[in-house]
């Protein structure tokens, strides 16, 4: 079991299933203080320093928000350009002092290993909010406790479950973290659809065979109809020598209204970490799919808080005491059922 208690989270091969299973019994507690039913004050006084130096919106507010729901208050930097790094100041310099303004640090950088380099300067915990290609473990803890919940609901587990990621693996972290986390479960099928030139690395591969897993590499469209989870990914146009490489690969693999209706199996859950890029050349997820009740994404996005208050309840040494805490909600608030 992680000893999460003033632990950096950097990657997903620190969590084991009991470890899982405890991030994901803390985020059940912080649904009522997520859908502002009642407040906390636990970290009260408490600082997250929020670098931000790769664009985001979900992933940088939800770390925000899921702060401040537990109390705390947050301290922004976004863009390199703004920061001293700009300068050619280290990341460790950059950690030892932001580390003294802040009690926990969630980052995200562009290049791997990164946040974990930084990690070294840090004397706070330091959150992995994403380092380039290499991984993206709260994303990957939110999308295992979305597929868990919606399995559920419709009488299915993990164990045995067959996913479908789709689009670029090369380059998606998203995927690559979601993917190791799956290995601690039992028979796993994966379908693995992108451009040849951006299919899943050998690393996640073997690490999927490790664990006894079933998986097809494929770049067609095969294989989805009987998908439990399809997981659809952007082209990662930041990570390509020019926007003209990335866009010869827009738009190759689509998912719409009717061609769920006529390919997949009756309730696939779809799923997109975000943000989908609904341009016209690529819309990878159309927008036809909105009312469809089968789509999970804003369901995992929502779940980002749940899941980000429990590891900054965990790695601060609260998570019992949440509700210690507590304070009923006083003002008109109707965010019981999104
Ligand atoms: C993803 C990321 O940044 O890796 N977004 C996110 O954090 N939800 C996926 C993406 O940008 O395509």
């Amino acid at each position: 079991m992680l000893q999460f208690e003033g632990a950096n989270i950097l990657s997903v091969d620190q969590f084991d299933a009991d470890s899982i299973q405890r991030v994901f019994t803390i985020a059940d507690q912080m649904i009522p203080y997520a859908h502002r039913k009642k407040r906390t004050r636990v970290l009260d006084g408490a600082i997250l320093g929020n670098l931000f130096f790769e664009p985001s919106t979900r992933t940088r507010v939800s770390f925000g928000t899921a702060f401040n729901l537990l109390g705390g208050e947050v301290r922004e930097t976004t863009g390199m350009e703004s920061s001293a790094i700009a300068k050619g100041e280290s990341l460790y310099d950059t950690a030892r002092v932001l580390s003294s303004y802040s009690d926990i640090i969630a980052m995200r950088h562009p290049k791997a290993g990164s946040v974990a380099e930084f990690a070294e300067g840090s004397r706070v915990p330091v959150i992995n909010g994403g380092d380039g290609t290499n991984e993206h473990p709260t994303q990957a803890l939110l999308d295992l406790y979305t597929i868990q919940k919606e399995l559920h609901h419709h009488q299915r587990t993990i164990d045995g479950m067959h996913i479908c990621m789709i689009g670029d693996l090369k380059y998606g972290r998203t995927v690559h973290s979601l993917s190791k986390l799956l290995c601690l479960y039992k028979g796993v099928q994966f379908t693995l659809i992108s451009p040849q030139e951006l299919a899943m690395p050998a690393e996640v591969l073997s690490a999927l065979e490790d664990a006894g897993h079933r998986f097809t590499v494929t770049d067609q469209l095969a294989g989805v109809m009987d998908a439990d989870i399809v997981y659809q990914t952007r082209i990662q146009q930041e990570r390509f020598a020019s926007l003209e490489e990335a866009a010869q690969y827009r738009g190759r693999f689509r998912l719409n209204s009717e061609i769920y209706t006529r390919h997949y199996k009756p309730n696939t859950v779809i799923m997109h970490p975000l943000p989908r890029d609904s341009r016209e050349e690529a819309n990878e997820l159309d927008n036809d799919l909105n009312q469809n009740p089968n789509l999970a994404i804003f369901r995992q996005a929502d779940n980002g808080v749940l899941i980000r208050m429990a590891l900054f309840a965990l790695t601060l040494g609260v998570a019992d005491k949440v509700s210690q805490y507590d304070t009923d909600v006083v003002w008109f608030s109707d965010k019981a059922n999104y």
